[in-house]
């Protein structure tokens, strides 16, 4: 019998004590997934032509490390604020998608010890990638009307090296609006804390909702770094390919353990990735828009229809749906979905505020979203 690699153990024990995907274990294949933050989309025609044609053309060495050159110009041209100063090649750091732009900015930045403030419920791979790190996870929470608690926020700031904002969050549905920043931009100038805004589903807001990256806040530009994405955005999950925008001293630290883990990205979908920001712009339109139908398909499924409840979300695309209590904690009945034939995420995943809660995404089909809530409200019956 094998013994496990000390170091491979350590990361086990992260994994084995996160809170991430636990519950969903193998279902035959019969089960509709309602889980999975995927859009159902096939990635645009334009984006898909550009990798064939970059391939024909013989890109297929490695890329400069920190991003190709041309990907780099579109990302500061198409996704960085004309006002933002965060306007120079040494600002942009290409990714392995968004999970290696979020893990390489915490490894190159958090030290054993350092605090780090996250929301309570909050995408899980920051608590894994922090405590990776070594760091110390402190939780904020929201106030009864929905809005940050930034009162709490202060409080802890003091003692933090860095608050990661997810928006539209990941899974609430939540966005930050343009005075919650200015107040965080004034806290994290107060208390010398950085700000990673994780924005994999920039733009993906709903009914005329505002979007506001913190790129376009202007006192975060020297504390800031902004991680993003084409897998959402432009129904680009397989391709892996993301990017940061921060201060050169930032972006630095973070391509250092990018490089140490991962490489430079893969060159042919880095042209595919320019042809998404200079091409697909009407694809990702029509995706947003069919995304807000399918929010109201879901939210018209499950409305009144048992005995749970939500908030509808403004951006992401994402059900936070809260049951009562004695159903028992999420595991338990996103198992129980589970055997119903529907998976679904916990909200225990996303951290001890998702306890009775469970997150639904209506990025599938409206045939799954359909037939999905049909046999997720069963669950309720019994
Ligand atoms: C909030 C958030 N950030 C980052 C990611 C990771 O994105 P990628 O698939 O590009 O690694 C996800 C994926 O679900 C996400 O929900």
């Amino acid at each position: 019998m094998t013994t496990m690699n000390p170091a491979a153990a350590r990361i086990e024990e992260i994994r084995t004590n996160s809170l991430r995907g636990s519950a969903l274990s193998a279902d035959g294949g019969s089960a509709i997934s309602l889980a999975i933050g995927e859009p159902s989309f096939a990635t645009p025609e334009c984006v898909v032509e550009a990798q064939a044609q970059a391939l024909a053309e013989g890109m297929t060495h490695y890329a400069v490390q920190t991003g190709a050159p041309d990907l780099v110009k579109a990302i500061l041209a198409h996704a960085v604020p004309p006002s933002s100063p965060l306007c120079d090649t040494r600002n942009v750091l290409v990714t392995h998608g968004g999970t290696a732009g979020l893990s390489s900015t915490i490894l190159g930045l958090i030290d054993p010890g350092d605090v780090v403030l996250i929301e309570n419920p909050t995408y899980s791979l920051y608590a894994d990638a922090i405590r990776l790190a070594g760091g110390t996870i402190r939780g904020f929470g929201r106030r009864p009307d929905g809005g940050l608690d930034l009162g709490e926020i202060r409080k802890l700031a003091v003692s933090a090296k860095m608050i990661i904002l997810c928006q539209p969050s990941n899974p609430m549905g939540t966005v930050v609006g343009a005075e919650e920043w200015q107040e965080l931009s004034e806290i994290a100038g107060a208390c010398d804390l950085l700000v990673l805004s994780d924005e994999a589903y920039d733009g993906i807001v709903f009914d005329g909702c505002e979007f506001v990256s913190a790129l376009a806040v202007p006192g975060l530009a020297d504390r800031l770094i902004v991680s993003r994405t084409f897998s959402k955005k432009y129904a680009m999950t397989g391709w892996r390919v993301g990017y940061l925008v921060g201060t050169a001293e930032l972006v630095a630290a973070a391509s250092t353990a990018h490089r140490t883990f991962n490489g430079a990205v893969n060159t042919a979908n880095q042209y595919a990735a320019i042809a998404a920001l200079e091409r697909a712009a009407g694809e990702a339109e029509a995706m947003r828009r069919e995304f807000q139908e399918r929010r109201a398909l879901m939210v018209s499924c499950l409305r009144d229809k048992g005995p749970v409840d939500f908030s509808v979300p403004s951006g992401a695309f994402y059900l936070w749906v809260k049951y009562p209590e004695h159903f028992g904690p999420s595991q338990t009945v996103a198992a129980k979905c589970l055997a119903s034939g529907v998976r679904v995420r916990p909200g225990s995943e996303f951290g001890t505020g998702g306890t009775y809660r469970l997150r639904l995404s209506f990025a599938p089909d409206r045939e799954s979203i359909v037939e999905g809530c049909r046999r997720f409200l069963s669950v309720f019956e019994t």
